[in-house]
This record gives structure tokens, C-alpha cells and sequence, in this order.
């Protein structure tokens, strides 16, 4: 089949289990996944035809985990954004977010704001945190947004008020066994291949990644049609 992979979304799940399969705190599993990201990240920017990542970071439902979890995640993402800006710059990796980040603190906002500005121009692949996202929540600002604007509410439309550019996703991938969506990237997943691996995000690989895509370029997408 002459798949073409463009839009590669994860869900990267599996960070608390297993930390504490090994004993440690959930915190360690997240600080471990973060790592994972950078590799994930460095191994798209090397793939011939992937040219956005996307990955769920933090969810609209995450904010019901216990408050000290919650703030050690905020503090993580500013962590790693501030060293990150090395690899985006090295690997000329745009970053984006997608999510109502209007919720995070405003040194927060500022950091990624500035990380945003700081790789607008870089054409390489764009890597896309969903941060304090949720699909529905997606869904529904954007019914607003073209209602505002006094258009009609069609597909085109509603596609164009997403929170970024619109793109189809080609490859979702879930890690940690779970078989669901989790209200993630509901309208942009239509037609997406969907591939679940029981390997924890922490101990996810760029090589594990090689393999899902080798299985996924022998999917027949049909978008409806005949093979
Ligand atoms: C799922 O693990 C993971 C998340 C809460 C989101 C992903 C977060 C990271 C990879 C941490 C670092 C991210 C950034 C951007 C710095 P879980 O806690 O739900 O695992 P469990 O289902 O095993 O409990």
C-alpha cells in the first residue's frame, strides 16, 4: 500500500503504572516520559514524511488528579520547555499547542508563548502539546468561533476554527494497553489508522515507533471507498 504518514498523533499513557511497577513515584514515571518526548520528537524530525507530531499532554480531565500531581506536571512542562529549546532549534522543530492553556499559570502561559514565538519559523516538523485540551471543548469553541463570525456551520468552517490549522491525522497511537480516545483529536481522527501498544510511554522507543509505522504503511486506508 502507498500509505503516506504526515500527522502522527500519541497518546502517551502508562507514565504512573510504571513507576510503580519499579517502586517509585508517579512523579518519576512523568519525568521519565518527558525524556521519551524528546526522543519521539528527535525521531520524527528524521522521518522523510511526518510533519506534525501531536501529543496529549494534559488532558481537560487531568486537573481531577491530586493537586501536589496536578503542580509537579506544570512544573515539569516548564522545565522541560525551557530545555527543549535547544532540540527544537538543533532539530528546527515548531512548537505549538493546541488546549485552553488560558487555565495555566501565567508564568507558564509565558513560557510556552515564548517558546512559540522562539520557533515560529522552523519548517522541519511542528511538534503539538494538547495542553489543558479536550476534543469536545475543542469541538465547541470552534462552533462558537464560526457562529461569531457569522458564517455557516459547515465542515470547512468548522475545520479552519480548530485550535490549529486543520489537519487529518494519519497514525494515532495509544500506549499502555488502554483501547480508547479519551476525547482526543475526535474530529481530526476520522480517518486515521488507530494502533494500541501495551508498552508503557516511558519505556515507548523510537524503535517500537519504526515498527508500528512499517505495519502501518501495510494498512489499506480506504477512506470509505474500495480498495
Ligand atoms: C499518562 O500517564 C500521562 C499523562 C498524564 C500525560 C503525559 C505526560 C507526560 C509524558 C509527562 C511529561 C509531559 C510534558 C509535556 C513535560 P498516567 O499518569 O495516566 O499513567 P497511568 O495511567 O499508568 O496512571
Amino acid at each position: 500500500m502507498n500509505n503516506e504518514l504526515k500527522h502522527l498523533a500519541i497518546i502517551m499513557d502508562g507514565n504512573g503504572r510504571w513507576a510503580k511497577e519499579k517502586g517509585l513515584a508517579r512523579t518519576k514515571g512523568h519525568e521519565r516520559g518527558a525524556e521519551v518526548i524528546r526522543d519521539i520528537t528527535e525521531y520524527c524530525s528524521n522521518h522523510p514524511s511526518i510533519q506534525t507530531l501531536t501529543l496529549y499532554a494534559f488532558s481537560t480531565e487531568n486537573w481531577k488528579r491530586p493537586k501536589l500531581e496536578v503542580d509537579f506536571l506544570m512544573r515539569l512542562l516548564d522545565k522541560y520547555l525551557a530545555n527543549e529549546l535547544e532540540t527544537y532549534h538543533k532539530h528546527n522543530v515548531r512548537f505549538e499547542t493546541i488546549g485552553d492553556i488560558s487555565k495555566f499559570s501565567a508564568s507558564l502561559q509565558k513560557r510556552i508563548e515564548l517558546t512559540k514565538e522562539a520557533t515560529k519559523n522552523h519548517t522541519n516538523i511542528a511538534q503539538i502539546l494538547a495542553l489543558n485540551y479536550g476534543s469536545r471543548d475543542e469541538i465547541t469553541r470552534a462552533v462558537n468561533k464560526v457562529l461569531e463570525a457569522n458564517l455557516a456551520i459547515t465542515e470547512e468552517n468548522i475545520s479552519k476554527m480548530l485550535d490549529t490549522p486543520y489537519s487529518d491525522i494519519d497514525l494515532l497511537i495509544r500506549t499502555s494497553g488502554e483501547q480508547r480516545l479519551s476525547n482526543f483529536l475526535l474530529w481530526q481522527a476520522s480517518y486515521s489508522e488507530f494502533y494500541f501498544t501495551a508498552t508503557y510511554w516511558p519505556d515507548f522507543t523510537p524503535h517500537e515507533l519504526d515498527d508500528i509505522i512499517a505495519k502501518f504503511y501495510d494498512r489499506d486506508r480506504t477512506f470509505g471507498g474500495l480498495s
